[in-house]
């Protein structure tokens, strides 16, 4: 976890927020490297789930909801942690988090812990420049509200018929008691959810076949798209007495955290709880029988930045003293670099140039021309850039021989995985690329 996190910070990826002013409480920012890599993430998402498929549609909400919302859903009874205080050195902390008996974590003293009270997790502010309690609102703890309640809107004007989905990515607030692990937990956060929206079963079977489905696929977003090993995640299906207030089934997708076996992902069935609490009359009408009900929901939530954090830890890999992030070249912050193979050879930088600014109309590429061509694999390696490109002697149709006359206007494209390098035509370089990232 280290490595990562200093890797994260020199490179780019991740820096501590506010850290000029000594940070602030288990915040980061997304540097240059970082933002590009969320961002891939996040179109990768929705590509996959809404534009590749017929039976999904987008959203995007306002962040604060009439307060009305969550007294509704349920969250401001419900939506807390357990909280309990050491009465010696004050620290609070998440009660199942930690071994009462055990003593407090943080001053070690034993039999210092009150009972554990319920701790609401709902961060909130005013709107307006009254601090009225009119005017008190919540940054939303989940995206899914929005989807419940413009659900009716969707509908007429999307005109989907069961079963469909809503889809919405964002920032969520949670006022986490013990916010860590880097960006693993954190009181501001990016999600991406889906409700999908299912005819009332029957019985299990119906609404199960729907839960089974959105697990293979989220299976197949973990290991196609964000290129994790499967052996790493692990499913948990939540016990009854641990599920949310609104479900009737969860399963957590767990990854092998540097940390322990923790939370990446989740899977519920919310049943017809948040439809039923927003709207007094059936929302849905089946067109074919005319009956009016209650749709029913599965809702797949994923971290975005829990997906940063296991796409970066998967991806990191040393191999002798070489180290390189193995990530899928579609996340990749760079597709690739180009360098000349000399810095002061003008008509090489000239040529390089060249192909890097035609490049870059379709791709997103580095330039390097420090060092040598040994140090700028290495540089690109650690932030995981599939594809190195020099452009050399022989490339202008100066290089020895008859090998230097057939690799004229060529270059190399040395590969991030295997070392191995071989010549491409410039001209098929655009198309190579394509070809090796989007495959
Ligand atoms: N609408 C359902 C929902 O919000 P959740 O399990 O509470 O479910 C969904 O959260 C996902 O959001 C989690 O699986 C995790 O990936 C991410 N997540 C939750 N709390 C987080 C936090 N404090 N920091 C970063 N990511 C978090």
């Amino acid at each position: 976890m280290e490595k990562i996190v200093s890797l994260a910070k020199r490179r780019g990826f991740v820096f501590p927020g506010s850290e000029i002013y000594g940070g602030l409480a288990n915040s980061w920012d997304y540097g240059p490297l970082g933002v590009e890599l969320k961002n891939n993430i996040k179109n990768l998402w929705w590509s996959r789930f809404v534009h590749r498929r017929d039976d999904m549609v987008g959203l995007d909400a306002a962040l604060i909801m009439n307060s009305k919302v969550w007294e509704t859903s349920g969250h401001l009874s419900n939506f807390s942690d357990p909280l309990v205080e050491c009465k010696n050195c004050h620290e609070r902390f998440r009660a199942d988090q930690i071994d009462l008996g055990a003593g407090c974590p943080h001053c070690g003293k034993r039999g210092t812990f009150a009972d554990a009270k319920q701790f609401n997790l709902m961060l909130k502010t005013f709107l307006g420049p009254a601090e009225a309690k009119a005017n008190e609102v919540y940054f939303r703890p989940e995206t899914a509200q929005a989807m419940f309640v413009d659900f009716k809107n969707v509908l007429d004007t999307s005109r989907k018929q069961l079963p469909f989905g809503i889809a919405q990515s964002g920032k969520a607030f949670r006022n986490e008691i013990t916010p860590g692990n880097f960006i693993f937990r954190t009181r501001e956060f990016d999600l991406m959810e889906f409700e999908y929206f299912i005819p009332v079963p029957v019985n299990d079977v119906d609404w199960e076949g729907y839960f089974e489905m959105w697990k293979k696929e989220m299976w197949a977003w973990i290991t196609e798209d964000l290129g994790v090993n499967k052996e790493h995640v692990h499913e948990n299906d939540i016990e009854k007495t641990e599920l949310a207030h609104y479900s009737k089934k969860t399963v957590d997708f767990e990854y092998d955290y540097p940390f322990g076996r923790k939370e990446l992902y989740g899977l519920a069935y919310r049943t017809d709880y948040d439809l039923k609490r927003h709207y007094k009359e059936p929302p849905y009408r089946d067109p074919r029988s005319g009956e009016s009900f209650w749709p029913h929901v599965i809702e797949p939530a994923f971290g975005l930045d829990r997906s940063v954090l296991v796409a970066l830890l998967d991806a990191y890999t040393e191999e002798g003293d070489r180290i390189f992030l193995k990530l899928p070249p579609k996340i990749a912050p760079y597709k690739a670099a180009v360098f000349p193979l000399l810095a002061n050879k003008p008509a090489l930088v000239e040529a390089a140039r060249k192909i890097y600014d035609d490049l870059r109309k379709n791709f997103v590429v580095a330039w390097d021309d420090r060092g040598n061509i040994g140090k700028r694999y290495f540089s690109q390696d650690e932030i995981g850039t599939p594809f190195c490109i020099t452009v050399d002697f022989d490339t202008l149709g100066e290089g020895e021989g008859e090998a230097g006359e057939k690799n004229k206007n060529t270059v190399t494209v040395r590969n991030r995985d295997t070392g191995k390098q071989e010549r491409v035509a410039i001209e098929k370089l655009e198309s190579f690329l394509h070809h090796e990232i989007y495959r």
